[in-house]
């Protein structure tokens, strides 16, 4: 070998070992889609909140990878804007993870996409059952409303409450929270007196809560995405007189989220729900959490949900970094976070192999005054390990 050419080859293998190792030191995209505008902006908010959470507290760098987070705007319930989206993240941002997804309708879109991309979705909140169905890409890290509501309807019975109207917004996640309350509190005896499927569009209740207290309901059961939708239902609720002629507000917690007590005032407190998390939820893990994400959204009074799910998906997206060593196989990336357990703010979480939705406590709640006056959703009872009751129905 003459002088040149040895020089031409350690040039080469220096071109070669700058390529091995930029394979170990990627940046690694993760897609974040949510209403970070608009009327749902707050939802947005703390899906960024507990993002920044957990890389606040556990960093951006996986092994040799660094985690960068690109945000896209999806102020409401637009699944050919939530398409284009996804698109645009996988195809010009070069993402490797789509987490996220606020709506039902946004995340159905986006999965027919998942597997020639070869990009996982991981949902922070969109809560219809059939979701993970359409994809074996897809793994959620919020609730779905069958497993929400049917704890309710075990309340009501144990209650003795007998005849209940049922308030649904007419969309996925409400036609799941009116099935399983349905089917549970009927199976266990109770009467359902009239039910209504309201447009996601609604924001008129008085004629609805008219119709609740004409039907002689000794409890009304509501369901509505959580947002201005909610606020605006249950203060038609009192307004309408509903609390005083004494009809007890049922519903998952989706109709009591922290950010909206404040506003909802005195005349919220004895309403139940059944939830996943409250941000009073009593542990370390929460205590922790609440702080990081308090400080990210600026206003912790703001703190709501919606940042539980994305702070528990990004451990996943970092779980599944982890056990594919940075390398994009999306089905890898599933695979290693089916039976995935951990400790979440909320209690303890594990992702159902079988539904790739969280088997987790269910809490029953009621809003109440803590010892600072502040209203709270105050955990009264609990009920381990419920899986998604609606996957295979
Ligand atoms: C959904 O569209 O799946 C959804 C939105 C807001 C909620 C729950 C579910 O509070």
């Amino acid at each position: 070998m003459n002088r040149l050419s040895s020089r031409g080859a350690v040039l080469a293998a220096a071109f070669t070992l700058a390529l091995g190792s930029a394979a170990y030191a990627d940046t690694i995209k993760v897609g974040i889609i949510g209403p970070f505008s608009g009327p749902f902006a707050n939802q947005g908010k703390n899906f960024q909140a507990g993002v920044e959470a957990w890389l606040a507290e556990n960093g951006a760098t996986v092994g040799d990878d660094e985690i960068e987070i690109v945000y896209r705007d999806l102020p409401s319930a637009d699944p050919a804007r939530s398409r284009a989206l996804a698109q645009e993240l996988v195809v010009s941002e070069g993402v490797q993870y789509l987490g996220g997804v606020y709506f039902t309708p946004d995340a159905l879109a986006i999965a027919p996409l998942l597997e020639q991309a070869n990009v996982p979705l991981v949902i922070f909140n969109a809560a219809t059952s059939s979701i993970t169905k359409e994809s074996p890409l897809i793994v959620r890290t919020s609730f779905t409303l069958w497993q929400t509501t049917a704890p309710m309807a075990e309340v009501a019975l144990e209650r003795d409450i007998g005849k209940v109207f049922i308030a649904v917004s007419d969309y996925g996640p409400g036609i799941d929270a009116e099935n399983a309350f349905r089917t549970t509190f009927t199976e266990g005896g109770g009467e359902i007196v009239d039910s209504v499927r309201m447009p996601l569009s609604t924001n008129d209740f008085s004629p609805i809560m008219q119709r609740v207290r004409a039907s002689g309901a000794d409890a009304l059961f509501a369901f509505l995405p959580s947002g201005p939708t909610t606020l605006g239902f249950a203060q038609a609720f009192n307004d309408n007189g509903l609390k005083e002629a004494g009809i007890q507000f049922l519903g998952p917690g989706d109709i009591t989220q922290e950010s909206d007590l404040p506003a909802l005032g005195d005349s919220a407190k004895g309403i139940l729900t059944t939830f996943h998390y409250a941000v009073s939820h009593d542990s370390d893990e929460n205590r922790a959490f609440v702080e990081a994400a308090g400080e990210a959204i600026g206003d912790p009074e703001l703190l709501t949900f919606p940042a539980v799910g994305a702070y528990d998906g990004m451990r996943v997206i970092t779980k599944m970094i982890e056990e594919t060593g940075g390398e994009q196989d999306a089905a890898a990336a599933v695979e290693a976070v089916k039976g995935f357990s951990f400790e979440s703010p909320r209690g303890p979480v594990t992702i159902d192999p079988e539904t790739r939705s969280p088997i987790q406590t269910i809490y029953l709640r009621e809003v109440a005054e803590n010892e600072d006056g502040e209203l709270i959703n105050k955990e009264i009872e609990s009920y381990p390990e419920i899986p998604d009751l609606g996957f295979s129905r």
